[in-house]
């Protein structure tokens, strides 16, 4: 059996992030956009959805990590690196690559609203609904995926996998 599935090629992921790019570049127009990434499983997402933006902007990242390995999230969140810029009073969008329990991004919402935002949104690439904790807003999403592991993309398994292109389901560990 192959180790992985792909899920969404290349060429659909790329389509669909011009189409979130073009969505956000309207509701930001004339906005203080601050485009905060988190790491590590973003910067292949963001990456690209920036350069589909096209108002102005800034970018920044942060880093958390959920406590636990392989394939469970622990719903603790280590908290490792905080934004640089300043976002008091910014339009800030979190992008992520996927939402699953929910636990990352409602933590973070609070984080952010404690820092005095304007605004606050969430772009994820993935919006993965079968293990849902906690409700979250996902403002902005690439695709729908019921279930399943998923890697690539940005997306890792054990820190592998993020390099490939398509997104997978991987079906052995
Ligand atoms: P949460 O459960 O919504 O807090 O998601 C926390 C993190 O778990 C995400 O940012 C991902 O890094 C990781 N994660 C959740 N589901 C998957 C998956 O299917 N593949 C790879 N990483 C995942
Ligand atoms: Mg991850």
């Amino acid at each position: 059996m192959a180790e992985y599935e792909i899920v969404l090629s290349e060429e659909q992921i790329r389509e669909r992030v011009k189409e979130l790019g073009a969505e956000i570049s309207r509701d930001y127009d004339q906005k203080k956009l601050v485009v905060v990434g988190i790491l590590n499983g973003a910067f292949i997402f963001l990456s690209d959805l920036v350069r589909s933006i096209t108002v102005e902007h800034r970018i920044d990242f942060i880093r958390v990590s959920s406590y636990g390995s392989n394939k469970d999230s622990s719903g603790i969140i280590r908290f490792i690196k905080d934004t640089e810029l300043e976002v008091e009073g910014k339009d800030v969008l979190l992008v992520e690559d996927i939402v699953d329990t929910g636990n990352t991004l409602s933590w973070l919402r609070t984080h952010f609203v404690e820092k005095g935002v304007n605004s606050l949104r969430i772009c994820a690439f993935i919006n993965k609904k079968e293990r849902r904790a906690q409700r979250v807003d996902v403002d902005y999403y690439g695709f729908d995926v019921e279930e399943g592991f998923l890697v690539g993309y940005g997306l890792d398994y054990n820190e592998r996998y993020r390099n490939l292109p398509n997104l997978c389901e991987l079906k052995t560990d």
